[in-house]
């Protein structure tokens, strides 16, 4: 009996073993890494390249970052590409998504004057990408606003979407023979709310009434125009697919009561809904019971108009299912209550629009980032929930990573299981019918984290900051990303046997 009883359960471990192993990705499914322009590239004036906001807000007042360093030379990889390439080949990606400096394109923001050795640099990325198979996925607007449109308004003033249309037009000319996959804009929250709305990122406009709704509108509009733009006068010949990445961590409600359900929904609305809502959903303009709220709130405050601009019925239907796909930034998740955990805000502001408060229990493990934890299973719950809510587009997953301090050095355990979680809970999409067709790694290297410098870690590769040669050595997560591509799929036994990284054949 004793015996009958060990051999079922010795039967049930292997089963369970079999269960998660024969949990594959399918072979299509693009596996990659991300970076962005200013976080990496360096080279900051260097062949005519034009100054942007981050350029300008740090060297105009270096202590607003963290460890008071700058952009300037980052992983300096405007000289180091070739060294990039060759790490995406080490990892066997499928796809590399990075982004373009406009003002390295365009120096003044403006087509009039394109910078020729900003085509060649990102020819030679992309061209050197192929070589190898990787397919290259571009970002054209990853924070890094040229400062002379700032300096009229940037995403303040509506003409915002005509000069986005002209640029995209300049990239899609030079580099959509090769590139087939576009995302306009990184992260409109992160755009609007902490550089309009709050100081969290440049330009640090803190903007609290309306910053962030004026800039969100303005940004909706320039997308949809470049998107139909690429739609009618490149996609016949190139091709290709153009979309837009929107953060998406998860809120979920504190407990089952009606009150915390609502204030869950609201903020789902207010952090990223005014974004996907309009391009998402098959009624188009911001999302109702948000809009609602903004709304009353205006009025009692003495406002003659809302202060978050309705779209008109053209521009509604301008934005309205302008995007081939939809990119998924996700990192993390809080649960929501509508009167706990409150924190002091300012008045206006989309913080107070929301009036909820937010918690992660204790047991989420904790990074180098306040704001990031491991929750379960949330890429999961964020993707069911756009699955349902808009109808199940095709989803990537443009970014998802960890971070860690400088001393934790390269062997990342922590940057491990969280990979790894991320990793099932990605399976658990797929085996629910969300139409996921990728995910990126972020960040393929350490680079510098906006306000944070330097401090907080996010690479694959850790990169040596005050070596000239800024080399980038493999991290234990390097070699585990590298085998959950190579075997689509999680292996709990794998430990790198050392850190020496090869490429392997065929890459
Ligand atoms: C999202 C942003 O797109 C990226 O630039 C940033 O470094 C990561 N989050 C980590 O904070």
């Amino acid at each position: 009996m004793k015996l009958l009883v060990v051999l079922s359960l010795v039967i049930v471990a292997i089963q369970g073993a079999n269960v998660r192993h024969q949990r594959q990705f399918p072979d299509d499914f693009l596996f990659g890494a991300a970076t962005a322009a200013y976080q990496i590239e360096g080279a900051w004036n260097e062949d005519g390249k034009g100054e942007n906001i981050w350029d300008h807000m740090i060297h105009t007042n270096p202590n607003v970052i963290r460890d008071v360093t700058n952009g300037d030379v980052a992983a300096d990889s405007y000289h180091n590409y070739k060294r990039d390439v060759e790490m995406m080949r080490e990892l066997g990606l499928d796809a590399y998504r990075f982004s373009l400096s406009w003002p390295r394109i365009l120096p003044t923001g403006m087509a009039n004057e394109v910078n020729p050795a900003g085509i060649a640099f990102y020819n030679n990325y992309i061209d050197e990408m192929l070589k190898y198979n990787i397919t290259p996925m571009v970002t054209l607007y990853h924070w890094d606003l040229p400062q002379k449109l700032q300096d009229l308004g940037g995403f303040a003033n509506p003409l915002i979407s005509d000069w986005f249309e002209d640029y995209a037009r300049v990239v899609f000319e030079n580099f959509g023979d090769r590139v087939k996959m576009f995302i306009t804009f990184n992260e409109p929250r992160e755009i609007c709310y902490q550089g309009y709305g709050g100081d969290l990122k440049a330009p640090i406009l803190n903007s609290t009434a309306m910053g962030t709704y004026l800039c969100g509108k303005h940004l909706l509009i320039a997308h949809a125009k470049a998107y139909h733009m690429y739609n009618k006068e490149f996609k016949p010949t190139q091709g290709g697919q153009c979309g837009i990445t929107i953060s998406v961590n998860w809120f979920g409600p504190a407990t089952d009561s009606a009150e915390d359900q609502m204030a869950a929904e609201i903020k789902r609305q207010g952090e990223w809904g005014i974004y996907a809502h309009p391009i998402f959903s098959s009624e188009g303009g911001f999302p109702k019971e948000f809009s609602e709220r903004v709304a009353e709130k205006s009025a009692q405050q003495g406002y003659r108009r809302s202060r978050l601009p309705e779209f008109t019925e053209e521009e509604k239907t301008l934005v309205k299912g302008a995007s081939d796909f939809f990119g998924v930034n996700h990192y993390t998740a809080r649960l929501v209550s509508a009167t706990l955990y409150k924190e002091a805000v300012p008045v206006p502001s989309l913080l107070d629009d929301m009036d909820v408060g937010h918690n992660a229990p204790d047991d989420w493990a904790t990074s180098a980032s306040s704001w990031l934890v491991l929750a379960p299973n949330s890429i999961f719950n964020a993707l069911k929930h756009l699955k349902e809510r808009y109808n199940n587009p095709n989803f990537y997953v443009t970014e998802n990573g960890w971070s860690t301090y400088y001393e934790t050095g390269l062997m990342d355990d922590g940057r491990v299981t969280y990979y790894r979680a991320s990793m099932e809970s990605l399976l658990n999409c797929l085996d629910d019918g969300i139409n996921l067709k990728g995910y990126m790694a972020w960040s393929l290297m350490d680079n510098f984290e906006w306000m944070q410098g330097y401090v907080e870690r996010f690479g694959l590769y850790q990169v040596d900051f005050s070596d000239p040669a800024r080399t980038r050595t493999p991290r234990k997560s390097a070699f585990v990303y590298k085998h959950i591509i190579k075997h689509r799929a999680v292996d709990y036994e794998y430990e790198p046997e050392s850190l020496v990284m090869t490429i392997d054949e065929g890459h």
